[in-house]
């Protein structure tokens, strides 16, 4: 069993699993209701097939890290069925085991995510302000979105992740008041810069680098950098003196390409060699597992797609005018 490894000697052993490109929210950074055009039904995977492709990754390419993503993975209809079967393949081949969610209908399932050795939330929250909540994801969720995360604190799950997407003119104003909210909370929160994909609307003017926000914040706090490891896609600091984390996900302005290790399944069975990958380097794992491939078809082809990975992506302005996946469809 050999490691993923593309041409430029980058070790993959992180695969993002998009669940369902169905959201409840409709976040203007990502997809606005008007331009919704979901996959048909037929066209998701199913449970048998995520966790045989699962299974696939993690015994025979050495995969280490799944996280789960949607849409919202809690959208997907029998998500905790499908979460049930992963638990057990964690625990036969012990994987980190993460997922990304917009915290809306997620505390009903805390519980049963602990018993299942769930290890990492990574709750997105754009607004801290109820009405700014509200205008950015058309729902009036953000005291949902709160409760889960206390209630995830007080279960104690080990690694809980505040994202929040910076937009000038947006949420930009509420920048301190996110750092506030780590150090009241010990909470982590990640400031991500705003990323262009196919119709969301994105723009130079919103855009804020991690530069221009850590100029904000260091206004008022104090940024002690911590050293994460070589793969992190994140610039972390503590917030001196208090429990409060901050950091920066600076994709568009200093990419962090060099330490790549992702690969990413759509709901409907592809695979993604990268967040910006054109559509025509997807590798269509569906339909290998639907026509019945052999597991060494399955490797050959994967290594294949691999080889097409670039070594960085486009600049943003360039990303803007390419015609990729929608981040519905991805997941992040
Ligand atoms: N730019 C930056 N981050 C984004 N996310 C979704 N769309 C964008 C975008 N256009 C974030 C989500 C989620 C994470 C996986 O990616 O808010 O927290």
């Amino acid at each position: 069993m050999k490691q993923l490894n593309d041409t430029y000697g980058r070790v993959h052993n992180y695969l993002r699993v998009s669940l369902t490109d169905a959201c409840n929210l409709h976040c203007v950074y990502c997809a606005p209701a008007e331009q919704r055009k979901n996959f048909l039904r037929a066209n998701v995977l199913t449970d048998e097939e995520l966790i045989t492709l699962i299974t696939f990754f993690v015994r025979e390419l050495r995969i280490e890290k799944i996280r789960l993503t949607g849409g919202e993975p809690f959208a997907r209809k029998n998500i905790m069925k499908l979460m049930a079967q992963l638990a057990d393949l964690k625990q036969q081949t012990g994987f980190h085991l993460g997922i990304t969610t917009n915290g809306t209908l997620l505390a009903p399932h805390l519980k049963e995510l602990k018993t299942f050795g769930v290890d990492s939330l990574n709750i997105s929250l754009d607004s801290l302000e109820r009405e700014n909540f509200r205008t950015i994801t058309k729902q009036d969720s953000l005291q949902k979105v709160l409760d889960a995360v206390f209630e995830a604190q007080r279960l104690g799950f080990p690694l809980i992740k505040i994202n929040m997407v910076v937009m000038r003119g947006v949420n930009d104003h509420e920048l301190l008041n996110f750092a506030q909210f780590a150090l009241t909370h010990h909470l982590n929160v990640r400031f991500i810069e705003f990323m262009p994909f196919t119709d969301n609307d994105w723009s130079n003017n919103k855009f804020i680098s991690y530069k221009e926000m850590i100029t904000v914040l260091q206004s008022r706090y104090s940024l002690i950098p911590l050293h994460g490891d070589k793969n992190a896609v994140s610039k972390d600091f503590m917030i001196e003196g208090t429990n409060g984390t901050v950091s920066f996900i600076s994709s568009m302005s200093e990419h962090f390409c060099d330490g790549c290790s992702r690969l990413r399944l759509t709901a409907d069975g592809k695979m993604k060699i990268c967040l910006f990958s054109l559509p025509q380097h997807d590798l269509d794992l569906k339909k290998l597992l639907r026509s019945h491939s052999s597991p060494q078809q399955f490797e050959e082809a994967i290594r294949a797609a691999l080889k097409l990975k670039w070594k960085q992506h486009p600049e943003p302005e360039i990303l803007a005018e390419m015609k990729n996946h929608s981040m519905l469809a991805i997941g992040g």
